[in-house]
């Protein structure tokens, strides 16, 4: 019986680490500010973009001069070892100050070697997995010149029609907070200094998933116990992970725009919080306050900037060109302008550039750290560990690796782009492997035919006849369905998450020629799937899953693994659910009782998969809950083990879900709150014991006056395979307690 002692989780109110003072730091940051002109700080805050050109991103021709003349600190999609050592030669040997540069870049799951989206990740429920992935995704992005990432993103998403839900990691502050820290180690390692670690940049603060209609860049307002008890976790968490920069958000939050929001920037971020890192605009959001309605004019949104504490202005130039007057006015006091540059200097120094600006341009690493197959092998692994397994009715899956004929239809099934998903860096197409060419490399002696059927989009029928050709023929269909890659991501939000086009037909006109059908999914959002749910046997949620994908979905349907991942995001029947997540309050009239209740008359209210769904090819039980005591004081701790069976004939994954109801408080409480997980892998009839460990931090909430409280009285746990399968046990409370926002664990 082997004894699992859960990783510490992360806890909403951890402050940020205490730096250890760098006098050298300090002293080289003064002696430069004492010199630096108006004209020169303003530079350090200017973040210029990159160009493509035929030989890769390039420098507009009067940048030069700027980096000679220190107007510019950082360069955002500008990467190569060659061309990133000749622009810092520049700065460092031909500026007066000769004050290095940061080179910025979205790496957001993957650099060259394309990881899977951080959706599809966050299904793994893996921080170990999703650290790995920012590992080498650091490594190969440094070993191009690179010193700075704008990733995690880790807004929570509670709307699917929001084509950004599939760059965080879902709907629950509890899993988005250990995957943020998880991508925050793989970045920045231990050692930020070190040639292949970078800062990371925890975004969008704040609450940019709150979106009102999943409308990119839209209004959000939320009570001050949602923003802080559900969106911001995730950056504490981020924080308390030590992480070097935090990008703003376009959005407002309740009237104030992120980038002009000093209660959350300079009030929470960096004061209650004890955050020190670097804030960054993003892209234009500077200059956005104008179309806000909160700045007049350039000079005044350059001002609101920095008074909320936005460091680095990007592409904009506003601080550059803008607010010099401001300065000289006092509107911007010279202490506020100071402050940031010295953060922007502490940052280079922190990754080491005073001391060898050169040491990420590196040719020879370059070479060295590019796709390699550790780093193909790593993609594929992750990639495998993030495939839920939705329904399997009748054990279709896995299908036999003796198939004689397998029919592969579906446009996505050889669309290798969409299989890198969005923002996905320097990663090629012609590197990736497709679903249809993962399975034809899987059973080379199999005959794997292969028919479009129908686009994504469009009303356009004429494949289908060839498609329920090929069906008829085969021993077995996998049908690749879902969405192109530019259909979610940056803007790209869809009024429904029904299957666009003819697909849903198209599944019609396959699932009738009678033979056994796999769908497979290829989506960067929850879908409404309820006709494949009622009449398709199996079903595998593969999102986008990078470089590798097709090995790894093939791996999964001819049994060479055994999914695990289970969902991070609710799936609902309909759009018209929206927005429907698992930690949801009860109501006065809940829906799962007679007469008038909250419910609808045209669907279930329930969703279609919950949050934490996902099945194995094998199965699992859970005894019931042992707690170590039934009443505990706030200052307590709890300790909850159940024993995790594998009932099956074959080893699995199984994440072990714990979560947590307040039954009776001030305020009202969700229904339940994940505040435990932990992936385990057994043989058959293996068993475990997983131990979770409740303490005051995981009972809190913020009360009707904003105070993080603990209350007296009875709470339930949970646990299981998912946020519905659960077996339940009780405790009481007896104290309450009143905790800090920052509480370091
Ligand atoms: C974009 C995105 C942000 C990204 C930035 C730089 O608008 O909102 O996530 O980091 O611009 O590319």
């Amino acid at each position: 019986m082997l004894v699992m002692a859960l990783a510490a989780a992360p806890v909403e109110g951890q402050q940020a680490p205490a730096r250890t003072p760098v006098p050298a730091m300090e002293r080289l940051v003064d002696s430069l500010l004492a010199l630096m002109t108006l004209e020169e700080r303003l530079g350090q805050l200017t973040q210029l973009s990159g160009q493509p050109s035929d030989s890769g991103p390039r420098v507009r021709a009067e940048d030069e001069a700027r980096i000679r003349a220190g107007r510019v600190g950082s360069f955002l999609g500008i990467y190569g070892a060659a061309y990133t050592r000749r622009l810092q030669r520049i700065a460092v040997q031909g500026s007066r100050l000769k004050i290095p540069l940061l080179f910025a870049y979205d790496v957001i799951h993957g650099f060259r070697t394309i990881f899977p989206v951080p959706l599809a990740e966050a299904a793994s429920w893996d921080p170990a997995a999703v650290e790995r992935s920012a590992r080498v995704a650091s490594v190969e992005a440094t070993g191009h010149g690179l010193h700075w990432t704008f990733a995690p993103m880790v807004d929570i998403a509670r709307d699917p029609r929001w084509g950004r839900i599939v760059e965080g990691a879902g709907e629950d502050p509890y899993l988005g907070a250990a995957l943020a820290a998880a991508r925050v180690r793989g970045f920045q390692g231990t050692d930020l200094a070190a040639p292949n670690t970078m800062l990371a940049t925890a975004k969008h603060f704040a609450a940019y998933g709150a979106a009102e209609g999943g409308r990119d860049y839209n209004t959000v307002d939320l009570s001050p116990q949602t923003l802080h008890g559900i969106y911001m976790r995730p950056f504490q968490a981020a924080a308390a992970a030590g992480v070097g920069s935090v990008m703003a958000s376009f959005n407002e939050v309740n009237g104030v725009p992120m980038h002009a929001n000093a209660d959350l920037i300079n009030g929470v971020l960096r004061g209650r919080w004890g955050w020190d890192g670097v804030v960054v605009s993003d892209w234009n959001g500077i200059q956005e306050l104008m179309p806000h309605g909160v700045a007049a004019s350039r000079a005044e949104a350059g001002a609101l900037g920095l008074h909320a504490g936005v460091d680095v202005d990007m592409v904009s130039e506003i601080y550059g060109k803008d607010v010099s007057a401001a300065v000289r006015s006092g509107q911007v006091t010279q202490h506020e302008l100071n402050e940031a540059v010295r953060r922007v200097l502490q940052a280079k120094y922190r990754v080491g550039l005073f001391q060898d600006p050169y040491r990420y341009s590196d040719v020879e690493r370059e070479r060295e750290v590019t796709l390699t197959a550790d780093h193909r092998a790593a993609a594929r692994d992750v990639a495998r560990r993030s495939i839920v397994l939705l329904k399997n009715q009748g054990k279709v899956l896995p299908l036999s690796k003796s198939s004689k004929t397998i029919a592969v239809i579906g446009t996505l099934a050889a669309d290798a782009g969409s299989a890198l998903g969005s923002w996905s860096a320097d990663g090629r197409k012609e590197e990736a492997v497709s679903v249809l060419d993962g399975i034809r490399r899987a059973l080379p002696s199999a005959q794997v035919l292969y028919a479009r059927g129908a686009e994504v989009e469009g009303t356009d029928t004429s494949g289908f006849a060839e498609a329920v050709r090929v069906a008829r023929r085969a021993d077995a269909v996998i049908l690749v369905l879902g969405e192109r890659r530019e259909m979610s991501g940056e803007a790209n939000n869809r009024a429904s998450i029904e299957l666009p086009g003819m697909q849903e037909e198209l599944a019609k006109r396959v699932q009738a020629a009678g033979r056994p059908v796999v769908v497979a999914l290829m989506n960067g959002r929850p879908l409404a799937i309820p006709w494949l749910d009622q009449h398709i046997p199996a079903i595998l949620e593969t999102w986008y899953l990078g470089t590798e994908m097709g090995y790894a979905v093939a791996d999964v349907i001819f049994g060479d693994y055994n999914p695990g991942g289970k969902l991070p995001v609710t799936f609902p029947r309909a759009t018209g659910q929206i927005p429907l997540y698992y930690n949801h309050k009860n109501t006065g009239r809940p829906s799962g009782e007679k007469g008038n209740t909250s419910k609808y008359l045209d669907v279930p209210w329930t969703p279609l998969y919950p949050f934490g769904h996902g099945l194995s090819y094998t199965t699992f039980t859970y005894s019931t809950p042992q707690l170590s005591r039934r009443s505990m004081r706030a200052t307590d701790t709890l300790v909850i083990q159940m024993v995790v069976t594998n009932t099956g004939q074959r080893a699995g994954d199984e994440v072990v879900q714990l979560y947590l109801r307040d039954d009776v408080a001030s305020v009202t409480r969700p229904v339940k709150e994940l505040r435990g997980f932990r992936r385990v892998t057994l043989r058959p009839r293996e068993h475990v014991t997983v131990t979770f460990t409740l303490r005051a931090d995981d009972l809190a909430f913020y009360d009707r006056r904003m105070n993080r409280v603990v209350e007296p009285g009875g709470f339930t746990v949970f646990v299981g395979g998912g946020s519905s399968e659960v077996k339940e046990a009780r405790f009481e409370v007896t104290t309450g307690a009143q905790l800090g926002d920052a509480r370091p664990r």
